[in-house]
């Protein structure tokens, strides 16, 4: 006899932000949840992204407090590091939140299987994993199964010398001298952790600007702060291959220019990880890049089968990832389902300095052909940046210019400075609900923060300020 499939309302493949949201919204609203995982639920983003990042991010940052701590007229020494004791508390954190995750799955009652699960037709998952497979049928189902980092050819990644994110976070020291290709969010992200910590860091970029997409003005205070540092950014140049030898590599780029370091650490953009899907049998299609082909509802070609978070070309982003299991959850249970403006998604990178931003840069509104109005405020006019002592940075202001030269619907907040990423909050509320400069400009701001810089820059469009 078949054993017939186990029954769900909602079949989820993959255990991350995107997997992990939807089945925590979806049991919340009363559905059967099975989420299929192969690895540890909380993906990417929880065990080899976001989260240790941002851990490893804010080492740096204690180490930084202390090197500084004499300015404020605390007697510290000079902070030295201990890497090992840095990467086990990374751990404990990402562990810590690892088992409050399970913890949650469980509590909602989401039966999670180990194992790798393949879509086949009729809505029939097939998990495979312990030499065990086991069959589960879901009245819906939801693709979540993410994205792995890309890498570049002659660049294998051995984990020891050749890095990919993925291996990053497993590093036994810290090495002295590092190459980092690429300098995307994560390219940026690394080469000021590993800076800060005491590694001589060079980024090699192919592109003319670093952070690409990210408003100019924002860059140039990353570069600014980068270069003040130390860290040599190379951009337009062309990474030809490298050369082992001495426990480390020769990296060779641009006209015939080379560097030996101790590591290469590859961060040149991330691929969906679509191809063990299965999907025979099924309406599913895979657009040329890689990507499961979706509406703007998440919706595939099979009818009842979704897809979201980094298998999508969407922006990879865990928040997007929950933004989308959401959406997908409240079709399910037959709410109305608001498709996620993507344009408008907050955009957070943990580099020293922070970058925030949502909406629009001033190149982006110019290219869409909008006229626009700008305006710009220094954290260094800010009392709270100074008391702190993080003054560098910026708050930028985009708002589009109305026939009568006045400032119409806020197009873009963008900044760089201190605790940036945690200040977006009302920017990315200005720009969401399409407020002007006069709305936004009526309520008022807390002094002295560093938030009150955003209250600045956005009365300032309103043709009139007070510190600005
Ligand atoms: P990315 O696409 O943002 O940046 C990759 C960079 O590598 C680009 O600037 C590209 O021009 C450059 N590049 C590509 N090939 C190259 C080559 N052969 N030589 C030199 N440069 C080369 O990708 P990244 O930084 O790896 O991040 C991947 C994804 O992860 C992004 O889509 C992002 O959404 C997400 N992410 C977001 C973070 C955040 O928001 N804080 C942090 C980390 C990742």
């Amino acid at each position: 006899m078949v054993p017939t499939a186990e029954e769900f309302d909602v079949v989820i493949i993959g255990g991350g932000p995107g997997g992990y949201g939807a089945a925590l919204y979806g049991a919340a609203a009363g559905l059967s949840v099975a989420m299929v995982e192969r690895d540890k639920v909380g993906g990417t983003c929880l065990h080899r992204g976001c989260i240790p990042a941002k851990e490893l991010l804010e080492t740096a940052h204690v180490f930084r407090t202390v090197a500084g701590a004499k300015e404020f007229g605390v007697q510290a020494d000079q902070p030295g590091l201990d890497f090992g004791s840095a990467i086990d508390r990374k751990q404990k954190v990402v562990d810590g939140l690892w088992k409050g995750l399970q913890g949650l799955l469980k509590g909602r009652k989401v039966t999670t299987f180990n194992g790798t699960g393949t879509l086949g037709a009729g809505h029939v998952v097939k998990v495979e994993g312990d030499g065990e497979t086991t069959e589960l049928h879901g009245k819906h189902v939801i693709l979540a199964s993410g994205s792995v980092p890309r890498t570049i050819p002659g660049f294998d990644v051995d984990g020891k010398i050749v890095l990919t994110s993925d291996e990053v976070f497993e590093m036994e020291k810290l090495p002295t001298k590092a190459v980092v290709i690429g300098g995307g969010a994560i390219g940026c992200e690394f080469a000021s952790m590993l800076s800060d910590l005491g590694t001589e860091v060079t980024v090699l970029e192919a592109l003319p600007q670093i952070l690409p997409g990210v408003d100019k003005d924002v860059v140039q205070v990353v570069l600014r702060s980068f270069k003040k540092r130390g860290i040599d950014v190379k951009t337009g140049v062309k990474v030809t291959g490298h050369e082992p030898g001495n426990g480390g590599t020769t990296v060779q780029y641009g006209e015939g220019e080379s560097l030996a370091v101790d590591v290469v650490v590859v961060s040149v953009g991330r691929r969906p990880l679509s191809e063990s899907l299965g999907l025979d049998g099924t309406g599913v299609k895979i657009s040329d890049r890689g990507f499961v082909d979706v509406d703007e509802l998440c919706r595939t070609g099979e009818d009842g089968v979704f897809a979201i978070g980094d298998v999508i070309a969407t922006p990879g982003l865990a928040h997007v990832g929950f933004a989308e299991a959401i959406l997908v959850i409240k079709q399910i249970v037959g709410e109305p389902a608001v498709p996620v403006d993507y344009g408008k998604v907050p955009w957070c990178i943990y580099c020293q300095p922070e970058v925030a931003f949502a909406g629009m840069s001033e190149e982006a509104a110019k290219e869409a052909g909008l006229e626009v109005l700008t305006s710009k405020h220094q954290f260094r006019g800010n009392s709270r940046a100074l008391i702190v002592g993080e003054a560098e940075g910026l708050v930028k202001v985009i708002a589009e210019k109305l026939a009568d030269g006045k400032a119409g619907r806020i197009l873009g907040v963008h900044m760089a400075g201190p605790w940036v990423t945690e200040q977006l909050g009302q920017g990315y509320l200005a720009v969401n609900w399409e407020a002007t400069p006069d709305e936004v400009a009526h309520f008022v701001q807390p002094h002295p923060t560093l938030s009150e810089l955003f209250g600045e820059t956005v009365m300032a469009l309103t043709g009139r300020g007070l510190h600005g």
